[in-house]
């Protein structure tokens, strides 16, 4: 805060940001990574004026309301087979906190417990939110190292980078090479773990680390195999922001858990879900005296009017051929971002859908990043302000997001502003 520049939002429309000095800011970053169809959706709006006609929040402790129970009608039919039940929650991290706790308690009141599974298999340089248990399992130094000595221990794979990948390997074996790791982590840690987590195909907050195709698929045969539970984090990469509806969908994986968030309410209110499948339902149901419910409630989860914000959301996916757009503005995104390669200090450019990313390097040949500290992403960011755009960086990671809703023109201006950016710093 110390360096902060204020920059106040008055009011929003579609892609665009206007400040309290009346600038238009193009959302570069969806509101972090959360708006969907644009600001200011005439049919989520409506949803949540309608909702307010009828009540704004009851609790889904020991109750529920109409709304919440036809959200999980909708998301039990659009998410891969198998999940079936949901809990609410108001954030992605608080997501994660219940696929976690709830795999733990699974193992210790399933038909056949097995009370020695207490450890969680993640991803090296993973991201999963910023409460102690996703801290625990995330693994981006940068944010976690200060709480360490409050983690508790996890164990960890490589990150599948597809950029910083060894060099012996060749493109087409990366899954295969990290898999046989992850093999020898699922035999070593047999009948101990819990679950593995995993953000599929793109590690976000890492830096936009995109997986090598047939990782997903690999964790999954894995998992299955030793009987681990497969928590998909789908907070940032779900809701169509990969091109399809899940990211899970590209290698036809059904995880035991999908955690959703962000743009689960169009990236309107905090609303967040963890589902699951009846398997892992059926093992908290007993009579009350053998207590084996599942002791984790939040005041605003299943929120009712950030549920009808979601089914709003869920029908316009199907109005207005949403997914179709992430296609197309993804492959114009493609064909503008190559020019940034005339610049020396472009090391790579990734996409997958409209989640993209510019990694600015010291050296594109030994992939040296600048030092952190040198806030070069920043810096790039402040200038394409100049040019319209909000940007927020990771690091030195331009990261590019809009909502899913984005036009060709819109894709120019900020390829354009990235661009004037670079060139100007
Ligand atoms: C993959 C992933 N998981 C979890 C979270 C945490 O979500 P929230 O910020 O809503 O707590 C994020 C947030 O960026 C994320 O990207």
């Amino acid at each position: 805060m110390a360096e902060y520049e204020p920059l106040v939002i008055d009011r929003a429309e579609g892609v665009w940001l206007i400040d309290t000095h009346n600038r238009r800011l193009l959302d570069g970053v969806s509101s972090l990574w959360c708006n969907v169809h644009g600001h200011r959706h005439p049919r989520i709006d409506e949803a949540i004026m309608q909702q307010l006609q009828r009540v704004a929040h009851v609790t889904s402790l020991g109750m529920s309301n109409t709304t919440t129970i036809e959200l999980v009608r909708q998301l039990v039919e659009r998410t891969p087979a198998g999940l079936e039940c949901a809990f609410f929650s108001s954030d992605g991290s608080s997501a994660v906190e219940v696929a976690l706790k709830m795999a733990f308690q699974f193992w210790r009141q399933c038909a056949h417990p097995e009370s020695e599974r207490d450890l969680f298999l993640a991803v090296g340089n993973a991201y999963h939110g910023d409460t102690l248990g996703s801290v625990s399992v995330g693994g981006v130094s940068r944010f976690h190292a200060m709480f360490d000595p409050l983690l508790f221990d996890v164990v960890r794979g490589p990150c599948p980078d597809s950029y910083r990948r060894p060099q012996e390997v060749a493109e087409e074996e990366l899954a295969a090479y990290y898999i046989e790791q992850y093999a020898v982590l699922f035999e070593r840690f047999a009948g101990r773990l819990a679950a593995l987590i995993v953000e599929p195909l793109v590690q976000g907050a890492a830096g936009m680390v995109m997986h090598p195709a047939g990782f997903l698929r690999g964790l999954r045969e894995l998992a299955t195999r030793y009987d681990v539970l497969l928590i998909a984090d789908e907070i940032a990469v779900g809701m169509g922001r990969t091109g399809k509806l899940w990211a899970c969908e590209w290698e036809e994986v059904e995880p035991d858990f999908l955690c959703t968030g962000k743009g689960l309410s169009g990236g309107y209110l905090p609303l967040a879900a963890t589902l699951t499948t009846r398997r892992v339902w059926d093992a908290f149901l007993g009579e009350y005296a053998q207590s084996r419910s599942f002791f984790h409630g939040h005041s605003f989860g299943g929120n009712p009017l950030g549920c009808a914000a979601a089914l709003a959301s869920l029908e316009i996916f199907d109005e207005e051929n949403t997914l179709a757009n992430v296609s197309r503005r993804g492959q114009q995104l493609d064909e503008c971002l190559s020019r940034l390669y005339k610049f020396r200090v472009v090391g790579d450019v990734r996409r997958r859908g409209l989640m993209a990313a510019v990694e600015l390097v010291s050296d594109r040949a030994s992939q040296a990043p600048f030092p952190w500290a040198d806030r070069i992403g920043h810096q790039v960011c402040q200038r394409a302000l100049e040019r319209g755009v909000w940007l927020r960086p990771l690091g030195n990671v331009i990261v590019i997001m809009p909502p899913l809703c984005v036009e060709a023109a819109h894709i120019e201006q900020i390829v354009d502003a990235v661009e004037y950016g670079i060139e100007q710093i």
